[in-house]
């Protein structure tokens, strides 16, 4: 059976995680049969499947059943001949791990059960998504995401199998019986509970969830936990389509709503299927905005543990030849904060300043992709903005207090009021709700 699952772990001769694999493995199909995507178990579908670590061995393509997938284990291999040195914290400098010490067990293993929490997660809220797919295209894309959302389980579950005993085994269970959005046992991230009901939410969520994705997972691949720093990396290749759905998945609805508004009766999308440009907006300033909570506290004793105690590095941190401190002891970030009924500057010391500096590098990157869309409809005098890092929150420095979109401090009525006016209401959620009329013939999209 250890033949179907491919892998450069030497599951075969690992008896100990054969066992683990054992009882687990029956659990997570039972799992997928129940929450990955609903129907088409029987379709065979054209997908992408890692079956090894040479070059091109991640993307193999064939034709096969979902719950028939080919789910493996891949650690990217070190560079042959480079003796893998610590590139950041304490321990720069000295080798890295190939086992977990003792010390920071707890702090990783914690690290990889949230991170683990999110594939499953993901998949469970995206399940419904196959029967209103608006191409066959979009629909291989869904659940190519989906299949390697579990493949990502899979890879943090081989760590908690090989690495933390009991402990470990214990996590992988209770990663299968969390549920997005249940009241009893939700998942660990709140941005994990949100529905992601139709096609705008699901670009939305891989445009911003599966981003945050990646640079949690690339400060990851930074970590002095060799087995850790290798299977992140390799799950970042795979990411990558996850980012490209929802990116261009938006930039598509964007061009269909430029097209439309040529033509529309008072430039209303409305009335001929179309979704108005505010809508989008409104969708990027929920998710957008869920998705920055994700990165916890711009000012955080954790954040300056895991870097101190080399677990979890910066974005590129040993590539990016701008961080010349790997230590980061001296030095502080300026954060602008809110307090006493004023904007102020915060000198957070380095360290505890890593999630927001990890946050920067988010944000950039999706201004970057806002500007594309931008390019879209700039010819029917449209702009996309991304919201102020303050809006919005319920994690971080700026939780406490009321921001606009423009990171203005607002009254909690004025906050409410912005609310309504500028996310989605049942209203509007219907309406783009009623557009989501399933295409499944060969060569047709709803977007013509
Ligand atoms: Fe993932
Ligand atoms: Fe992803």
């Amino acid at each position: 059976m250890w033949d179907n699952i491919p892998n450069n772990v030497d599951l075969d001769n690992d008896k100990k995680l054969q066992k683990a694999l054992m009882k687990w493995l029956p659990n997570y199909l039972e799992w997928w049969n129940e929450m990955g995507p609903s129907d088409f178990a029987a379709d065979k579908i054209y997908l992408r499947t890692a079956i090894s670590v040479e070059k091109g061995g991640w993307a193999h393509f064939d034709y096969v059943k979902m719950p028939e997938y080919r789910w493996g284990i891949f650690l990217t291999p070190p560079h042959k001949g480079v003796e893998k040195k610590i590139g950041f914290g304490d321990y720069m400098g000295q080798d890295t791990w190939d086992t977990v010490p003792g010390e920071f067990r707890h702090d990783l293993r914690r690290m990889i059960v949230t991170q683990a929490d999110t594939e499953p997660a993901s998949v469970e809220q995206q399940r419904v998504l196959g029967h209103t797919a608006p191409s066959l295209y979009d629909l291989r894309n869904l659940f190519q995401v989906n299949v390697e959302e579990g493949r990502h389980l899979w890879a943090m579950v081989y760590l908690l199998h090989r690495f933390f005993g009991r402990d470990g085994r214990e996590e992988a269970e209770e990663l299968l019986e969390r549920r997005s959005g249940d009241s009893d046992t939700p998942r660990i991230l709140e941005a994990f509970n949100k529905p992601t009901q139709d096609w705008l939410a699901f670009y939305c969520f891989a445009m911003f969830m599966d981003r945050d994705g990646k640079f949690q997972l690339g400060s990851l691949a930074e970590s002095a936990f060799e087995p850790l720093a290798r299977t992140t990396t390799f799950m970042l290749t795979e990411e990558a389509h996850h980012l490209f759905v929802g990116e261009s998945g938006l930039s598509r609805v964007i061009r269909r709503t430029t097209e439309l508004m040529k033509t529309a009766p008072d430039e209303d999308v409305t009335k001929v299927g179309g979704i108005p440009f505010e809508i989008i907006q409104k969708y990027i300033n929920e998710w957008f905005s869920a998705s920055i909570d994700l990165f916890g506290s711009e000012d955080s004793s954790n954040a300056a543990n895991y870097f101190g105690h080399s677990l979890k590095g910066r974005w590129h941190e040993t590539r990016d030849k701008d961080i010349t401190d790997h230590v980061a002891l001296e030095g502080h970030y300026n954060l602008p904060v809110w307090e006493n009924g004023r904007l102020s500057n915060r000198e957070v010391p380095m360290r505890r300043a890593m999630n927001a500096v990890l946050l920067n590098e988010y944000h950039q990157d999706c201004e970057r992709a806002c500007k594309r869309w931008n390019k879209i409809c700039a010819e029917v005098g449209f702009e996309f903005k991304i919201p102020s890092l303050k809006f919005n929150r319920n994690q971080g420095v700026y939780a406490s207090d009321n921001f606009d979109l423009e990171g203005n401090n607002v009254t909690e009525a004025q906050f409410d009021a912005i609310m309504s006016k500028h996310t989605p209401s049942e209203k509007e959620y219907a309406y783009v709700q009623s557009l989501m009329q399933p295409v499944f013939e060969h060569g047709r999209s709803q977007t013509g």
